[in-house]
């Protein structure tokens, strides 16, 4: 009974549940999330550390009152593959999904070539491709510069 353990992360209303966040990445999803994003007077579980059946350990992150956008999704693909994000309304799970990488990524990550248009005073999204998937490195549209190491570079 797995959800013995999990009692010990108060229930939330309404919110979202992000789990099986591969261990020791629960704060970098928060800050994925975005701490002010978060209503004060809502509910946050952080569990570190938590026995995982599917992948050994792992941390979970319970938000209340708060839906994450497409992007902050795909940023938690890029940093926590292994997530999975559940949807709670009125106590109960609506919906379940793990975190999927679509095959762009758009607004997410800063290209990490200074010169890059990205990166320069005009208004120009940053966009990535999918250049692997196992492990994932991404390829900057417009520069060709290869980013594997997501967490240093999100925007
Ligand atoms: N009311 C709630 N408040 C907070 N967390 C919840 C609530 N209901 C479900 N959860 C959490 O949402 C996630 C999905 O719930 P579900 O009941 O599907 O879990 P599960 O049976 O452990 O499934 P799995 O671990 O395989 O995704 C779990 O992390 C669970 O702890
Ligand atoms: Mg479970
Ligand atoms: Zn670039």
């Amino acid at each position: 009974m797995t959800a013995l353990r999990e009692l010990k992360l108060t229930p939330i209303k309404n919110g979202t549940v992000i789990d099986h966040i591969g261990n020791g990445l629960a704060l970098d999803v928060l800050r994925i999330i975005g701490i002010n994003e978060i209503d004060r007077s809502s509910t946050v579980s952080v569990a570190l550390h938590v026995r995982s059946q599917k992948i050994g350990w792992k941390d979970i992150v319970k938000v209340e009152n708060m839906e994450l956008s497409s992007r902050k999704v795909n940023a938690i693909a890029l940093v926590a593959p292994t997530a999975t994000i559940s949807i709670i309304r009125d106590f109960h799970v609506r919906e379940k999904r793990p975190v999927d990488l679509p095959d762009r990524v758009v607004g997410v990550l800063l290209c990490p070539n200074a010169s890059c248009i990205t990166n320069q005073p005009e208004p120009v999204e940053s966009d990535f491709e999918v250049a692997r998937r196992k492990p994932v490195v991404l390829r900057c549209t417009y520069c060709e510069r290869l980013v594997d190491d997501f967490l240093h570079h999100l925007a």
